[in-house]
């Protein structure tokens, strides 16, 4: 099909390799991509259900594209991602923005090519989102945003059922993809030049894939065997539930050389109190009992969390609790959430609600802490010679080069874009909260 599309993606990374998949689904049909939203034949907006105000941000630019609609009647909207798992959302929709003309589910994205070319012929509008389904359909493509580094989903769904989390509903209950189906994606991924993969889940730390010789593979098992894949020089994950993180997960990182030191480990509060009502399953005592053990086994571990603040019921004495715990682990970076109301879950119910001056007092005061326990820890990389795998150019300018340390630090320093993909050594000169700078010494 001779058209050009456009993609919106919004949320974590989940939703990023959704886009990916639909980019090489449509590149597939000869389609082609565009940058740029306003010359595309077809704007595809993936959303969140996750990330604050993200549901005001979609609904607003449904608004602007009503006017595209009306001048060129061929133009075509797709929605798909989380929100579209959601029958409050399908219902606005129907009601209120009936100029979409294809609504898709995230357990059936696919479909689309299918569905595109049923609206382009039929000119009709379509919404075909699947519940649940125990259903993993592999071996769809995908267009990689870096050419690199790739992300390869290793489950599906999650089981926690935290009160304040919407995911359990729009991704469903959790799901492994077998090894067999996960390696050989990364065995091609390498062949394609991939030097590092993210494996992704809710909860990897729960994966348990079916072997084909009928037994059950682990998480930290799965890490082993992807460890001897050749051509691939960087592991890493996301996210890791601490209630599942297992002895032999922190023994992963000490034997497998290409699994990389860096964890990022949810805390989402310091309380006791909170966490038995956000149902995490773990209490303070045991999330810091875990960052000791790694960090005894792995000293150049970087850690980094999410934390969400205002949660119901959140006294000040808990607050300072979440204040004390980021003090304790010094984390590396935190991404800080205020709490906001998601409709269908527990916590929606909770009646004692914070009041949003309340909440973003004590936002502001967390993320002051983080920062200035970021830029220290940063600062202390001054000097050091680290492993970088170059990623790309700036945006802001051509001659500087971006990559990733080993930890996951962001890193930019001078250097010929011909090194991209390749991983140099860089001595730190300069750091800052969120990134450091370098020089080649390599
Ligand atoms: N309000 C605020 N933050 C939330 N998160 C998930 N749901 C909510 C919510 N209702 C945060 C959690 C999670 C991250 C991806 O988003 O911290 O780890
Ligand atoms: Fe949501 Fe909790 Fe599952 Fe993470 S573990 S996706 S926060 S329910």
């Amino acid at each position: 099909m001779n058209k050009t599309f456009h993609i919106t993606t919004f949320g974590c990374q989940m939703n990023e390799h959704d886009s990916e998949t639909m980019a090489g689904l449509l590149l597939e049909m000869g389609m082609t991509r565009l940058e740029n939203r306003d010359d595309a034949d077809i704007e595809i907006m993936n959303t969140c259900s996750v990330r604050e105000n993200a549901d005001k941000h979609f609904f607003g630019t449904l608004g602007q594209l009503k006017h595209r609609k009306e001048d060129n009647p061929e133009f075509l909207i797709c929605v798909s991602g989380c929100m579209m798992q959601q029958q409050t959302v399908i219902d606005t929709l129907k009601a209120k923005y009936p100029w979409v003309d294809i609504v898709i589910g995230t357990h059936n994205i696919h479909m689309l090519p299918e569905l595109i070319q049923k609206v382009s012929e039929e000119k009709s509008k379509l919404i075909e989102v699947w519940p649940d389904t125990d259903t993993i359909v592999e071996g769809l493509p995908a267009e990689r945003l870096f050419k690199h580094k790739a992300l390869v989903n290793i489950t599906f769904g999650c089981n926690n059922f935290c009160t304040y989390c919407i995911v359990p509903y729009t991704r469903g209950r959790e799901k492994s993809r077998t090894p067999k189906a996960i390696i050989s994606e990364i065995e091609n991924l390498a062949a394609d030049g991939v030097r590092e993969v993210m494996l992704l889940g809710q909860n990897v730390n729960s994966y348990k894939g079916l072997a084909e010789d009928g037994s059950e593979m682990n998480f930290a098992s799965l890490i082993r065997r992807i460890n001897d894949i050749p051509g691939i020089e960087r592991i890493r994950f996301m996210t890791s539930h601490p209630k599942d993180l297992s002895d032999e997960l922190i023994e992963a990182f000490v034997d497998c050389k290409k699994l990389c030191k860096n964890i990022h480990l949810p805390v989402q509060a310091g309380s006791d109190i909170v966490l038995k009502r956000m149902n995490r399953h773990y209490d303070r005592a045991h999330y810091l009992e875990l960052v000791r053990k790694i960090r005894a086994a792995v000293p150049e571990i970087t850690i980094s969390t999410d934390i969400i603040v205002g949660f119901p019921g959140e006294t000040e004495e808990d607050f300072e609790d979440t204040l004390s715990l980021v003090r304790e682990v010094e984390y590396d970076s935190a991404f800080t959430f205020l709490y906001s109301i998601r409709k269908g879950t527990p916590a929606e119910k909770f009646e004692d609600q914070i009041p949003e001056e309340t909440k973003h007092a004590r936002f502001n005061r967390l993320v002051e802490a983080v920062n200035e326990i970021s830029e220290r820890k940063n600062k202390a990389y001054l000097g050091r010679v680290e492993e970088v795998l170059v990623e790309g150019t700036s945006k802001t300018d051509e001659n500087t080069l971006t990559g990733r340390t080993d930890g996951f630090k962001l890193v930019n320093f001078p250097g010929d874009a011909a090194l991209i993909g390749s991983i140099v050594k860089v001595e730190i000169t300069d750091a800052k909260t969120f990134s450091l700078m370098g020089r080649i010494v390599e």
